[in-house]
């Protein structure tokens, strides 16, 4: 059984197919008759976390692949009440043929993934973002016609789910990933101890010094859902870290903006910043739909 939790449940010999998968889906996307490996199937989609391109990319995606997207607040069902991931995942795999899940902690995704008998794909959790790292590889990949030594600098939050995924996605891929967070908000040594290989991974505190030759920067909410206690220490902490056009003079002249959204302008990033032509953030919203639909097709035996 195949399962999405983590990005490096897809095989680094896998990823070009995948990536080729959703340029494909992408450029036919409008055009009939396009394949439907979906067909009869019913993906059920937990969320515990608001979302918005998630759960709309996944739904419309898995429309358009034939298969019926089953939206599920956690809250409303028994699991918010204290039904365990293993018995919820016995019982759904009876009824629906995957389950996509967007929760608070990855144990409780892979005690649901243990316990399934049918794919499961993580559309979140504290520690990890599969889907979105996956496709900013691929935006990356459209954009600069490579992976392989480009240098992406996430800014901000360095041991949050979107830090820990490009952390792990760019040695895959072979990126230069370089986190630039102050002490408190290291990334994590064990993440960082399985991202040696292939790429390059680095922690740089000084923002300024860490965009150097930048091809990209890239930036998250300084608050991730579910950290909400921590806001106002967030908010003054990770505050040297905005990315602002003062930041941006550091980096590649041709550098360019990458940001998973939802964007606080005025926080992590600023409007300027963020509505300039550098910025390719609503591109990279919009390649989670082809992506994901890459994602559905490589786990139900389409690629
Ligand atoms: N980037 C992302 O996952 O957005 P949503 O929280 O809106 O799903
Ligand atoms: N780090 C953010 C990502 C949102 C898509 C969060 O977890 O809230």
């Amino acid at each position: 059984m195949k399962h999405l939790l983590s990005v490096e449940d897809i095989p680094q010999c896998d990823l070009i197919k995948l990536f080729g998968k959703a340029a494909e889906l992408k450029a036919n996307r409008r055009k009939s008759g396009g394949a439907r490996p979906l067909d009869g199937k019913t993906i059920a989609m937990i969320f515990a976390k608001s979302s918005t391109r998630t759960r709309v990319s996944f739904e419309v995606g898995i429309h358009e692949l034939g298969g019926y997207p089953m939206y599920l607040s956690e809250n409303q069902m028994q699991a918010g009440r204290g039904e365990t991931p293993a018995d919820t995942a016995k019982v759904l795999s009876r009824y629906v043929d995957g389950i996509v899940i967007r929760t608070f902690e990855h144990a409780g995704v892979e005690e649901l993934a243990r316990n399934a008998t049918v794919p499961v794909i993580n559309a979140l959790t504290n520690e990890y973002h599969p889907c979105q790292a996956l496709t900013d590889m691929f935006t990356v990949l459209e954009y600069s016609g490579r992976l392989e030594g480009v240098k992406l600098v996430f800014l901000g939050d360095g041991c949050s789910n979107m830090a820990n995924s490009l952390i792990l996605a760019g040695k895959m891929c072979g990126l230069e990933v370089v986190i630039s967070s102050p002490s408190g908000f290291e990334p994590d040594r064990e993440v960082i101890a399985r991202a040696q290989g292939n790429g390059k991974v680095c922690w740089e505190p000084e923002p300024f010094k860490a965009v150097k030759n930048a091809d990209y920067i890239y930036t998250d909410v300084w608050v991730s859902m579910g950290f909400e206690d921590e806001s106002a220490e967030r908010l003054k902490t990770l505050a040297p870290y905005q990315v602002n056009s003062k930041l941006m003079q550091a980096a590649k002249a041709d550098a360019k903006i990458l940001h998973c959204l939802p964007a606080h302008r005025g926080e992590e990033i600023t409007g300027e910043v963020m509505d300039s032509p550098a910025s390719i953030v609503f591109d990279q919203a919009e390649n989670r739909l082809h992506v994901q639909k890459a994602i559905l097709t490589y786990l139900f035996g389409g690629i």
